[in-house]
């Protein structure tokens, strides 16, 4: 089959994306030095700096959410079995004897299966986790002691614990992130899609196809 580029990721998608991975790496940084990991900045400017990151990270996926469901994009995350175990093999020991990837990425079914499972996890588990813990935690310690206390929580702890240990599974994904991403048909093609929107893929239409504008006007095509 022959290749095409197509246009895979719009401009919010990837503006949205590049914001959350920046807001993330600021917020690993300061997160870890509240934690007393190191110290670089000083406790009390990796606070303010955490907190303002925090906030501009819960904005953004505000947005991120409307986007995804005025779009239909957020069919992309339907988990699926179909496929699956074939994923893993080839992650574990496929793409070391350059097996040919067992799913074909379109602009329909952007993510394999693998992806979907975790993308989904991350966004109705962890995300949702470190939002909700972030922001007990900075109510609990700030202004609102006593509603909080309300609620069963007499004390930062079970807060905390709940909010690093969802910090180093931000990590571990970020970690898994940055090797996957290099395992596309070439090292830097997902990259150079996720900054330009175009990725060659296998022309499924025939060359004079445009891309499609949403999932609801591909499946028109
Ligand atoms: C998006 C919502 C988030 C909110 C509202 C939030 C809020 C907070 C607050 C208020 C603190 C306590 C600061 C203090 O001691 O004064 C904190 C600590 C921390 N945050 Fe976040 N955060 C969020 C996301 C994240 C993310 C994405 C990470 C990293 C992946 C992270 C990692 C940490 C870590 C490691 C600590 C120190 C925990 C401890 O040792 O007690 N946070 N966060």
């Amino acid at each position: 089959m022959t290749q095409k580029s197509v246009y895979i990721y719009r401009l919010f998608e990837r503006i949205w994306h590049w914001t959350q991975a920046l807001l993330i790496f600021i917020l690993v940084f300061t997160g870890f030095e509240v934690h007393s990991s190191y110290t670089l900045i000083g406790f009390e400017q990796a606070v303010r700096i955490h907190n303002v990151a925090a906030i501009s990270l819960i904005i953004l996926i505000i947005f991120a959410i409307f986007w995804h469901f005025t779009t239909g994009e957020w069919r992309q995350y339907i988990p699926t079995t179909k496929n699956l175990r074939a994923q893993v093999e080839y992650y574990i020991t496929g793409i070391f004897r350059n097996a040919p990837h067992p799913t074909r990425k379109t602009i329909l079914s952007k993510l394999n299966p693998l992806q979907r499972l975790v993308y989904l996890g991350l966004k109705v588990v962890l995300i949702p986790l470190m939002v909700a813990s972030g922001l007990l935690y900075l109510f609990y310690r700030y202004s609102e002691r006593g509603r909080i206390a309300t609620l069963g929580t007499d004390n930062l702890e079970g807060i905390a614990v709940w909010h690093t240990i969802g910090a180093f599974l931000l990590v571990a994904f970020v970690i898994v992130h940055l090797y996957l991403i290099t395992t596309g048909r070439t090292v830097t093609s997902n990259l150079k899609a996720m900054i330009t929107g175009y990725e060659e893929l296998e022309d499924e239409n025939g060359p004079d196809q445009k891309p499609a504008e949403t999932p609801e006007d591909a499946g028109k095509s």
